[in-house]
């Protein structure tokens, strides 16, 4: 690999560099990897697409403006012998049986997956694929990328290969610039939810009656909505509940709090972001009062570096059409282009 000098992409990341008075380290766990790293990427990724000109019906909007993207960008070539990996797109319905004939038939048609069993290929799956019997879909289950849903559903993610689309939001993409609170604006709550966003009843009907929480339905519009997450301090979800406005949240500088039992592999851009100077994680053990305390024992500077990283980071969460420089659609290419060097399982051939 080269190495860059000073770059297009350094200066953006100055730029990203929060405005707010508190100074915030950058959002990520290695600034300068990953701006030498996306450079390269705009410059050189190449990928084939299977059947790039049949439409695929996805189960989810991140997956459907995914591959829309992808036909869409440079990163698409019709040539395969200049690819560094392989798409392989099947209907978000497909039963194993059908995904593993479309397997079956690229492994007949073209020398590219006999090449490394599937490893420099992905899918796109919302819920994911099981571990089937089947030669082909096993192949493609472990040598593969997935590219799923967030959160996942259980034991369909493998941590390190697969890759977590980042949900497609409630807000039109792209609309607005990452804000945190104007100078006349003042915190009104410790912290924010959305019945949709926690699934535990019980939870909800506790956190509810503290004056702190704002807890409702639907915001009546977007511009309460806005505000309600521009004038919290945290908002909450659940892990398995209503995620899709995670990025609406840390665009108005509202730290995420997770609910969850246990670490959580599938966060997007796990393995580009500092999460936990992102989000705060709490178990559901100690009810809503636990979680009343955890954030209420925050200290006052951390939660605003906190809010400052939220905002930074919150460019990466937006699917934008036609895609922007460093949006959803480019960080999920940038994730696949980090694992573009897995492992070749070289076929040797004695005769
Ligand atoms: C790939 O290997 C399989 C056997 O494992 C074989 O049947 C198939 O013809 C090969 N594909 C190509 C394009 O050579
Ligand atoms: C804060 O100031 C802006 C203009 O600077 C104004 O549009 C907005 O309504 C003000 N907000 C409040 C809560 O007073």
């Amino acid at each position: 690999m080269e190495v860059a000098g000073p770059s297009f992409l350094l200066l953006i990341l100055l730029l990203l560099a929060p405005l707010s008075v508190h100074s915030t380290p950058p959002p990520y766990l290695s600034p300068a990897i990953f701006a030498a790293d996306y450079d390269d990427m705009l410059e050189s990724f190449r990928i084939f697409v299977y059947g790039a000109r049949r439409t695929f019906k996805f189960k989810s909007e991140a997956e459907s403006l995914f591959l829309a993207s992808l036909l869409g960008s440079p990163f698409v070539t019709e040539n395969p012998s200049e690819a560094h990996l392989f798409f392989v797109p099947f209907d978000g319905d497909l039963s194993e049986r059908s995904v593993a004939r479309v397997v079956r038939d690229i492994r007949a048609d073209l020398p590219y997956w006999n090449r490394t069993l599937g490893a420099d290929h992905f899918y796109a799956s919302c819920d994911g694929i099981g571990f089937g019997s089947d030669r082909n879909l096993l192949e493609l289950k472990k040598n593969s990328v997935q590219l799923s849903c967030f959160p996942g559903s259980g034991g369909r993610f493998v941590p390190h290969k697969d890759v977590a689309l980042l949900p497609a939001g409630v807000a039109p993409a792209g609309e607005g610039e990452p804000r945190g609170l104007s100078s006349n604006e003042t915190i009104e709550h410790l912290a924010y939810a959305r019945l949709g966003a926690i699934k535990d009843p019980g939870l909800v009907h506790r956190l509810g009656g503290d004056p702190g929480l704002l807890i409702e339905s639907e915001p009546s519009d977007r511009e309460t909505f806005e505000r309600r997450l521009a004038m919290s301090e945290f908002c909450l979800f659940d892990y398995g509940g209503d995620v899709s406005w995670i990025g609406d949240a840390m665009r108005f500088g509202c730290v995420p709090v997770v609910i969850t039992d246990r670490p959580i592999q599938d966060l997007p851009l796990i393995d580009v972001l500092r999460w936990q100077e992102m989000a705060v994680f709490v178990g559901s053990g100690g009810g809503a009062e636990g979680v009343k305390r955890a954030l209420r024992g925050m200290a006052r500077e951390r939660v605003e570096r906190m809010r400052g990283s939220c905002v930074a980071a919150s460019r990466h969460f937006a699917w934008n059409r036609p895609p922007q420089p460093l949006d959803a659609f480019h960080m999920v290419v940038y994730q696949l282009w980090l694992r573009r060097h897995t492992i070749r399982y070289a076929r040797r051939d004695w005769s």
